[in-house]
């Protein structure tokens, strides 16, 4: 729980400062793990984020006070010229490959031919990412490095440190020399997100995740690095002096407890089969993960017999990499289209005749833009070799010029936006094409750019998915993002998804948007090349959205992590009439004003220091409750866990009220929750007016 400065005494309690930074050390460590380890976030953005102001005040007033795991210490300092070699304490072996049943059967016989029996397995996913080694000395991270030739690799400690889920501290009682060695990946989200970053900047997208990975740990300058979402998996480890565990299963467990991220589904198998039952069941489940994995590495589970038997070159004798075969199929690019984007961009898409990949039926792939489409030579007609980068972004590698027949045709991107028939334009520096039109008046951005501004991350706003938004666009209900504040019900209940309660619970979440924090209206107005980390930087340093509006390019660029190429865009930005027309309209309404103005909220203390988690379907949209709760002074969560007080619970509440039962946490109904903060409930008041 959040432990407010107040609490701790008079300036800062018993053990002063020097308590004070422990604790918010510890708390944002906590929540750390929470949220990069184990996915389940226990503080809110606001509360995450006043305590690590407050630690970033103390540190700066007490230098002598920063601990080595502060969070702080993973921020970057400035870019080195060339990367230091470091030796590796152990060196970083490579698998064998296989790609059948039968060969998995022949590595079983030839261990359990080495060892006299046959031996159990530990299973886990193989990440599709890079290598790295972590060097732990007294349990506090000292050196990070790539992979290099095995031997030796590449000093990125920095980048690494970057890197949240990667603990600087482990918990408990470590070995004082400890090599960890594990993966470093990027989610598919995240690499399609940074690929549509580069080539809106002029730069080359990445091949596949794995490449944005890597190219992404290997920056000379850790900022870039710490500006890229990239995750860790542990899944080896070494110490000089003995590991205190006997068999890899152990140490999967081990490794969680230092704090380690390690894979969800790691696996005991007593013998051949399971392992074999564990690769066809994670060809599935593989699937359903957020990032790439391309097999599974079956290794003996003692780790006796695995020194036992040793190594044959740079492979271990102990462990194979089962391969799943490559996602790659030939098809025909029949056509290639146009989509514009939220931002304008003209994104050429192959329209392919459909084709099964890796058992997914493929028939669009993104081209990326017309730079692309030359550099591979691919033209209408030309048979195409597909493949799915990872599991599911299909990508057209390469085409196959051996079949041509000379009746392929060359695609030349159109001079008019497809959607709005606006003329196109490439602005300097960019390798984009984009529609000239401001987002208002080309249909194609409108519609993308009003679901940007009522998505999660934004103003969200629930109840307002693309399907809603089409049909205001058709029936002309909605012409800017602004028209959602005048909506009526009368409006929507003739639209065919509308009922009395949906109508009433959708304005009434577009009402509650107004309240949305300065970050979150910025991101929202959609603004090339600005995402929400961008957004969060623009709000901290303007303050408002009328003086975010009127900062000069030179300005804008002065700030740290603002580059010249965002900085042009958010001036072109606001330099257009109908985004000011639309700033205008925002801050009439009362939004993007001072941060503070909308967060502040009095509180009347009556629950102060209690956290809830709210699940299920209740009478009023969510954002009703959670305002309740934080005006008593209340903390809203994410997830159940032992450390909240209560769940309120609705109908058809799920997992998080049998988790609750589970760890015996309060559970509330919303009568009960109403009683609690002394306040009549709302749909009470309604049968009151109605009687
Ligand atoms: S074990 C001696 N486990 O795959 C320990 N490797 O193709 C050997 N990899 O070089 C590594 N996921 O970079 C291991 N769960 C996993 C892995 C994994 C990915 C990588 C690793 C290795 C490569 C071999």
């Amino acid at each position: 729980m959040v432990v407010p400065a107040q609490e701790a005494g008079e300036a800062y309690g018993p053990g002063g400062v020097t308590e004070r930074v422990r604790q918010l050390v510890d708390q944002i460590c906590t929540a750390d793990h929470a949220y990069y380890v184990l996915d389940a976030p226990i503080l809110s953005d606001a509360d995450y984020d006043a305590l690590m102001r407050e630690l970033k005040a103390l540190e700066a007033q007490h230098p002598d006070l920063i601990l080595p795991n502060s969070p702080t210490q993973r921020v970057p300092g400035e870019p080195v010229s060339d990367f230091v070699k470091v030796s590796h304490l152990e060196p970083l072996l490579s698998l064998g490959n296989v790609t059948s049943e039968e060969e998995v059967r022949r590595f079983d016989q030839r261990v359990t031919a080495l060892l006299g029996q046959s031996p159990s397995y530990h299973c886990e996913p193989k990440f599709d990412g890079l290598s790295i080694a972590l060097v732990y000395r007294d349990g506090r991270l000292s050196v990070a490095a790539t992979r290099g030739d095995g031997f030796t690799g590449e000093n990125v400690t920095a980048n690494v440190r970057t890197i949240r889920s990667i603990p600087l501290v482990l918990n408990g009682d470590a070995p004082p020399v400890l090599q960890i060695r594990g993966e470093v990946i990027m989610e598919r989200a995240a690499f399609l997100a940074l690929n549509e970053a580069l080539v809106a900047a002029g730069e080359a997208p990445k091949a596949n995740p794995r490449n944005a990975a890597a190219g992404s740990l290997r920056q000379l300058d850790a900022r870039i690095t710490a500006s890229r979402p990239l995750r860790f998996f542990a899944y080896h480890a070494y110490s000089p002096s003995g590991l205190p565990v006997a068999t890899q299963t152990e140490l999967m467990d081990l490794l969680r407890q230092w704090g380690l991220p390690v894979s969800l589904h790691d696996r005991f198998a007593p013998d051949v089969d399971a392992a074999l039952a564990y690769c066809r069941e994670m060809a599935d489940i593989r699937h359903t993960y957020p990032f790439d994995t391309d097999g599974v590495v079956i290794k003996v589970d003692s780790l006796a017999a695995q020194t036992e038997l040793g190594t044959v070159g740079r492979e271990p004798r102990w462990a194979v990499a089962f391969k799943y075969p490559p996602e790659e199929a030939y098809t025909i690019l029949k056509n290639i289209t146009v989509q514009v984007g939220r931002t304008g961009v003209l994104t050429p898409v192959g329209e392919l005749e459909p084709v099964t990949v890796g058992g997914v039926l493929v028939s669009r792939a993104t081209l990326h833009n017309a730079r692309e489409i030359a550099r591979k030579d691919l033209r209408i007609g030309d048979t195409v070799v597909i493949r799915r980068a990872g599991e599911v972004i299909p990508e057209v590698v390469t085409a196959v010029t051996e079949r041509r027949t000379g009746d392929e045709r060359i695609w030349e991107m159109p001079t008019t936006c497809p959607a709005c028939g606006a003329p196109v334009r490439q602005i300097e520096g960019e390798v984009a094409i984009r529609c000239s039109n401001s987002p208002q008046r080309c249909p194609a951005q409108l519609a993308q750019g009003i679901e940007h501004f009522a998505s999660r991350d934004c103003l969200n706003i629930e109840g307002l998915g693309p399907a809603v938004i089409e049909q205001l666009l058709a029936n002309q209900l909605i012409r800017s993002p602004l028209d959602l504040y005048t909506l009526t019900k009368e409006q929507l209940l003739p639209l065919p998804r509308f009922g009395e309660r949906s109508a009433e619970k959708l304005l009434a979440n577009i009402a509650n948007s107004r309240q949305a924090d300065l970050a979150r209206v910025i991101d929202a107005l959609g603004i090339p090349q600005v995402g929400h980390e961008t957004a969060q930087l623009l709000a901290g340093a303007f303050g408002s959205l009328d003086r975010l509006a009127n900062a000069s390019e030179d300005e804008l660029s002065s700030l740290e992590g603002i580059g010249p190429s965002v900085s042009a865009s958010i001036s072109r930005f606001f330099a257009d009439p109908d985004n000011q027309a639309l700033v205008k309209g925002l801050r009439e309404l009362g939004m993007g004003g001072p941060a503070e103005t909308a967060q502040a909220t009095p509180t009347d203390g009556k629950l102060q220091g209690l956290s809830f988690v709210i699940t299920g379907t209740l009478s009023q949209p969510r954002r009703y409750y959670e305002e309740l709760i934080e005006k008593a002074g209340g903390r809203v969560a994410d997830a159940v866990s032992s450390k909240i007080n209560y769940l309120i619970y609705g109908e058809a509440a799920g997992s998080k009220l049998a988790k609750a039962h589970k760890l015996g946490i309060p559970v509330l109904n919303e009568a009960g929750f109403f009683e609690l903060i002394g306040q009549p409930a709302p749909g009470l008041a309604r049968e009151d007016r109605r009687a």
